[in-house]
């Protein structure tokens, strides 16, 4: 991360002709468990990776902002008149977040920008939400803005959901915000209350394997928008203000006629049941009692969900039968990771068992890596 920190520290400086005034971070998340609840007012229980945005930043003396991308080299500037939701390119996740603090009443300034990232892009590790919480932290501190935590996950995921145009939910932006090292984030997204619950792998023998499947995202913001739609539709022929107030699935299930939004209802509720007996196993340190979770979550998510895809149901299948405990996609769908809980010290193994498996069914290489509970947005200097 340092090395991240000193190189947009060298680029400000060149790039802007003099030091900057901070530099923060934001990191990008795994989630453990808790998939398409969140936008159903249920619960989630993402981590925080050390993979992050790192932005070194300064205010400027006019009305504009000058954001550099050290990933690509690219600048782009814009000014209030440009703050309007629809703003196509990258720069939209930062100026989305300058947008919503705006109409929150805040008064937001110029800013120079240079920020790069090491969170994979389109992997469902959330980049998007750790340059929008990342940007938020940095214009916060310029602007001597005093913004709650809870409330900066909001704004970040107004940007998100009003100019960016992604009907997310709350879980990407809350867990880039709040999450603590060596923790996960147990988070209601209905009432918004946290709880902080340790997660030590490592003492515990243990480690989460991330394999990035490199699938494309084909299709995935319309998949998302469908499958949010059709939750939506259930909840109120139910008539219940969110499928998070469905506690009886069989019962529910009588009431609905057709057979794909049985299987959505049946997916988010028994995904919600599934991570509060997850957060009860955490809190018990019983971390391979976490594992049928996993594998019954990644069931939910291919067979009623439908979010899965063959290279992701692959990957998970490979993993169980290299001696993972439990395996399970993570994160939105269509494509991106997979995560998978080994014995310390066999991820690498088991991810190279994938990468045979994904040859031989002639798929590329997959990436991987060790998944570290880590810290949410701060001030590095
Ligand atoms: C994406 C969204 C989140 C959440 C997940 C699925 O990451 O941004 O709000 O809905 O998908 O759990």
């Amino acid at each position: 991360m340092s090395t991240d920190v000193d190189a947009v520290t060298t680029s400000f400086a060149d790039l802007v002709g003099h030091p900057p005034a901070g530099v923060w971070a934001a990191p990008g998340r795994v989630n453990l468990i808790g998939e398409h609840t969140d936008y159903n007012d249920g619960f989630v229980m993402p981590f925080a990776l050390p993979q992050r945005v790192t932005i070194a930043a300064d205010r400027r003396s006019d009305d504009s902002w000058r954001v550099t991308t050290l990933n690509g080299d690219r600048t782009e500037t814009f000014g209030r008149a440009d703050l309007v939701p629809g703003m196509s390119g990258w720069q939209a996740y930062v100026a989305g977040v300058i947008w919503a603090l705006d109409e929150a009443g805040h008064q937001v300034n110029g800013a120079d920008l240079v920020l790069t990232s090491d969170v994979p892009i389109g992997a469902g590790l959330s980049s998007s939400a750790a340059l929008e919480c990342g940007t938020l932290a940095v214009i916060a501190d310029l602007d001597d803005l005093v913004v709650e935590p809870m409330e900066r996950a909001r704004l970040a995921r107004r940007a998100e959901n009003a100019f960016v145009g992604a009907p997310t939910g709350q879980m990407d932006q809350a867990a880039s915000t709040l999450c603590q090292a060596g923790h996960a984030l147990f988070f209601d997204c209905r009432t918004f209350e946290v709880e902080q619950v340790p997660l030590d792998l490592a003492a515990a023998g243990l480690e989460l394997l991330v394999l990035d499947t490199r699938t494309p995202h084909a299709l995935v913001d319309s998949e998302y928008a469908s499958r949010r739609a059709s939750c939506e539709a259930a909840a109120q022929l139910l008539g219940v203000s969110a499928l998070r107030d469905v506690t009886d699935v069989d019962a529910a299930l009588t009431q609905l006629d057709d057979e794909t939004m049985r299987r959505r209802v049946r997916h988010v509720v028994t995904e919600n049941q599934r991570v509060l007996k997850a957060s009860e196993r955490l809190q018990a340190k019983d971390y391979v009692g976490l594992a049928p979770l996993l594998d019954a979550s990644h069931a939910s998510m291919r067979d009623d969900f439908e979010i899965t895809v063959p290279t992701v149901d692959l990957a998970v299948e490979t993993a169980k039968q290299a001696g993972a405990y439990g395996a399970r996609m993570t994160g939105g769908g269509f494509g991106g990771c997979i995560i998978a809980l080994v014995d310390a010290g066999r991820a690498d193994e088991v991810a190279t068992a994938i990468g045979e498996a994904f040859a031989a069914s002639g798929y590329g290489p997959p990436a991987h890596f060790v998944g570290i509970p880590s810290a949410g947005a701060a001030r590095l200097r």
